[in-house]
């Protein structure tokens, strides 16, 4: 079995941090979302993975991932370029899959429980999809499921305006070849896309049997601002963290921290976990860093109050007040005024932020 990872896309949801970067590549509790699909996959034995690319941040994840040597599988790159939806993307990795069974990952999902019980039962049995549902509260945002008493599926629908059930699919796939058959009669949706749960829809009316899997644990699609914060904080609730850098005499610290060798938390700081810190950051007198927080390699805060955030790295924060609830992209300095008239704030903002003041 192989499997393909989806880091294409627009990721609009996620600009301006999207602008400079791709969005699977945006790091929680310090590591990027595509790693961790990239390690579900190899506890269950998938050694060759395609990452299918978009127009943008294509360099950046091949910078990062390469050959994929160093996480012990074999990556291959496939180019999408327009995102012109999920089931064009699987289009794309044809070649790549040479007729054999897939999972298909979405590159910015996260999943408490990885995928074992969803692979092993795709392995066991004769299907031409598998898929992972969970119920959600807004299921018009999803392709949502129907199925009988028995569990077997009736109907699949993206995006429903009037959903007839709540259990959505979820960003995890298994799929057999049959499925290629399925998109090359695929016409595009009303959004313009090529959509994957229409694929499976003539999967499933083509007579083949599709497995369905409840997946209990919390699942995230890390697609919007506030995704990210979630997804860190439950992997954070869920992380072994270990102490490697060097805690100073008068420093204060609670509960579970993440230090990275060679990141320093001085004297007169105070850090209440669940937090994790990157390498070669210094958490300065004055400082505090609050419950879950993930603050990324060399940085730099100093008389700043923050929590519940993420900071992705290369970026100093010396701004008394405090700061919750953000996302903050790289090499960025936040401090504060020392023009002291007029009263306000002094905003250098780029193209479609988002600002709470
Ligand atoms: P989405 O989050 O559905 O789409 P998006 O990345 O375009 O985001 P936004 O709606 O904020 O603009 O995509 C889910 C995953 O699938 C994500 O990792 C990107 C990837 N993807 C592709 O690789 N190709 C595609 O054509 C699409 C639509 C998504």
């Amino acid at each position: 079995m192989k499997a393909i990872i989806l880091a294409g896309g627009t990721g609009s949801r996620l600009r301006p941090i999207t602008h400079t970067g791709p969005k699977q590549l945006i790091p929680v509790a310090n590591k990027p979302v595509l790693e961790y699909a990239i390690e579900d996959l190899k506890n269950v034995e998938i050694r060759e993975i395609g990452i299918v690319l978009g127009n943008s941040g294509c360099d950046e994840i091949q910078n990062l991932i390469g050959n994929g040597e160093e996480y012990g599988v074999d990556i291959t790159y496939i180019l999408q370029g327009n995102p012109l939806g999920l089931a064009h993307a699987v289009g794309c990795a044809r070649d790549f899959v040479d007729g054999e069974d897939f999972v298909m990952y979405l590159g910015d999902n996260i999943l408490k429980t990885g995928i074992c019980d969803l692979v092993e039962s795709f392995r066991n049995n004769t299907y031409g999809a598998g898929i992972a549902i969970q119920k959600v509260e807004n299921p018009h945002r999803f392709g949502i499921v129907e199925v009988d008493s028995d569990g077997n599926i009736i109907e699949l629908i993206e995006k429903p305006s009037d959903p007839a059930t709540n259990l959505a699919l979820i960003g995890i796939y298994v799929f057999s070849p049959v499925v290629f058959d399925a998109i090359d009669r695929l016409e595009p949706s009303s959004r313009g896309e090529l959509e994957i749960t229409d694929a499976i829809q003539y999967i499933l009316d083509d007579g083949y049997k599709i497995d369905t899997h409840i997946v209990t644990g919390w699942w995230k699609d890390t697609g919007k601002p506030e995704d990210i914060l979630e997804a860190n904080r439950l992997i954070l609730d869920d992380k072994n963290l270990e102490i490697n850098g060097h805690i100073e005499d008068g420093a204060e610290t609670y509960g579970r921290i993440e230090l990275a060798d060679s990141s320093i938390i001085e004297g007169g700081a105070v850090v209440r976990g669940p937090v994790s810190i990157a390498k070669h950051t210094t958490i300065k007198a004055g400082a505090y860093v609050g419950p879950y927080t993930s603050i990324g390699p060399n940085s730099v805060l100093r008389n700043t109050h923050i929590e519940n955030s993420v900071v992705i790295g290369d970026s100093t924060i010396t701004a008394s007040g405090r700061i919750v609830d953000s996302l903050i992209g790289r090499h960025t300095n936040i401090k504060s005024s020392t023009n002291h008239l007029p009263e306000g704030r002094r905003l250098i903002v780029g193209e479609r932020s988002h600002l709470k003041l």
